[in-house]
């Protein structure tokens, strides 16, 4: 229930929808090449995540650093696990802001505040709360504020509380009552059929349409993006290489199943995924609004597409507040998972008790969230954070953990680790793809990565040049698109961020050599 909370959160209920409705990658297509990642990337690193968690526990650790370290039995082995303590304090510097976000407008929601039938007003509310217009705007007071403070403090209240006390509590309510809330919204946006009797064809069933039909798959395919963005987001919303399953699952003990734990805490967050985020979210905004408001991107479907659905529905401001419920209790079910890495680490690494590893880990991600508080306009500092380390070093730290497998305790030892205690087997498929299959298909997504920005693969081999793109080229700029200061700033922030974690690793690594591992 833990890793599932984990999993489910606004990346089934705000970026795979996005992702779904988007013009130039979304589709059918898109599709193919999710579930291709899924089968070949998502749940091997999965199984393999469980695995070296709990093999992790039952060598006393808790932290990617730590874990890495006991199975590899050498000095560096520990940097290795650098991004598993970086990556879910990194995330959590954005995602945080975001679940304020949804509160926020689950309170306005249900207030009546988000009776916004002109769709001009609803971008402008939505850029408003979150401070798009100018930076500083919601630190001085504005906007969403006072939600943050709140559900900043909660999270670290809960934390404080422990594993069993605080995760756990949340989960065992939290998950069900998503559900059931997602259940009801589900109903309603299936029963809608044409809202528009002058537009028939604006339909419920033309928005599952949109979302599943096979179109321009060739293309679609051929396209490197799409898969780079599949393979993301599978990682992404499993939660696998943030450094939060390998934590959860050190908790385990030594003949405690992993395998099936791993299929179901994934089955689970897909259910939510395709069939609760996506089926909610994507017909639904074609329904009302047709198919150029479904290309709104990630955040612009959530936030300020589904209230003007919301408005046109009958009970709209109790259905509105019931689905941004649900999304903060997703997201806060995901967040809270962010931090016990981090404790886990400070704990076991720098040996602080509870109290001081919560306050050192709240004083870290406090610096975080203002800056993306702070710089708010256009959400530059939170897109910057969300590529280097919700793409990027979740990526990488995916890729890794499939090689430290590989390498640190290889295919046949890890089958069998993987196994112990299992509740069923892992198809015996699934031996060549760990050994093959994954770590190819994740290093030529990275190469793909690295050529089209480097080396200007622009799709194309046809013009090799320096062509950088999106996140890339905000921080080196062109002739005609200048560097963006704030992205730079952002980068340069987490830099220091990844310097200040691999001396505290460091210092973890004196502890732990005068102890046996
Ligand atoms: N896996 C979490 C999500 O999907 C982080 O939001």
């Amino acid at each position: 229930m833990a890793v599932a909370g984990s999993a489910v959160g606004l990346g089934n209920f705000l970026r795979f929808p996005g992702l779904v409705a988007d013009p130039e990658t979304g589709g059918g297509a898109f599709l193919v090449a999710y579930f291709v990642s899924l089968l070949l990337v998502g749940l091997p690193v999965c199984w393999v995540e469980w695995t070296l968690g709990r093999f992790g526990g039952s060598r006393g650790f808790n932290s990617s650093p730590g874990i890495f370290h006991a199975l590899l039995g050498r000095p560096w082995g520990k940097y290795l696990g650098l991004l598993g303590f970086v990556v879910p304090v990194g995330v959590y510097f954005y995602y945080v802001v975001i679940e304020s976000w949804c509160l926020g407008y689950a309170w306005h929601s249900f207030a009546g505040n988000l009776d916004l039938a002109d769709p001009k007003a609803f971008a402008g509310f939505f850029a408003g709360f979150t401070g798009q217009g100018e930076d500083g705007h919601l630190l001085l007071g504005g906007g969403a504020l006072a939600f943050f403070a709140a559900v900043f403090v909660l999270n670290f209240a809960i934390i404080y509380r422990g594993i069993s006390g605080g995760i756990e509590l949340v989960c065992k309510w939290g998950m069900p009552l998503l559900i059931l809330l997602a259940l009801i919204l589900l109903g309603r946006v299936l029963t809608l059929g044409a809202p528009d009797p002058s537009r028939p064809e604006l339909s419920v069933w033309n928005g599952l349409g949109h979302m599943w039909n096979p179109k321009a798959i060739a293309t679609g395919l051929s396209n490197p993006a799409v898969w780079l963005k599949a393979a993301s987001q599978v990682f992404f919303t499993l939660s696998v290489g943030f450094g939060v399953i390998i934590t959860y699952a050190s908790y385990l003990k030594p003949k405690d199943d992993v395998v099936l734990s791993g299929l179901t805490s994934s089955s689970a967050n897909e259910f939510c995924e395709v069939a609760l985020g996506g089926l909610i979210t994507v017909p639904a905004a074609y329904a009302f609004l047709g198919a150029s408001a479904v290309a709104g991107g990630t955040f612009a479907l959530g936030f300020n597409v589904l209230p003007q659905v919301f408005a046109q529905m009958p009970m709209g401001h109790f259905f509105g507040g019931c689905f941004f419920l649900l999304l903060f209790i997703a997201a806060i079910t995901s967040s809270l998972s962010m931090l016990q890495p981090g404790i886990a680490f400070l704990e076991e690494g720098l040996g602080l008790d509870r109290p001081r590893s919560v306050a050192l880990l709240g004083l870290i991600t406090a610096v975080g969230c203002t800056l993306v508080l702070w710089f708010s306009k256009d959400l530059k500092a939170l897109a910057t954070v969300d590529f280097w380390i919700g793409d990027i070093g979740i990526f990488l730290q995916g890729t890794l953990l499939i090689y430290v497998f590989n390498l640190g305790l290889g295919v046949e030892r890890g089958w069998q680790q993987a196994h112990l205690g299992a509740e069923m087997r892992i198809p015996g498929i699934f031996r060549p793809i760990l050994r093959w299959v994954t770590p190819a298909y994740l290093t030529a997504i990275f190469a793909m990565f690295l050529l089209t920005n480097l080396a200007g693969w622009n799709l194309s081999l046809a013009s090799p040049a320096f062509a950088p793109t999106g996140p890339v080229l905000d921080l080196v700029g062109s002739a005609d698109a200048p560097a963006s200061p704030v992205a730079r700033l952002a980068f340069l922030f987490l830099l220091t961020f990844l310097a200040f974690s691999a001396l505290l690793i460091h210092l973890a690594g004196r502890r732990w050599s005068r102890r046996p591992s």
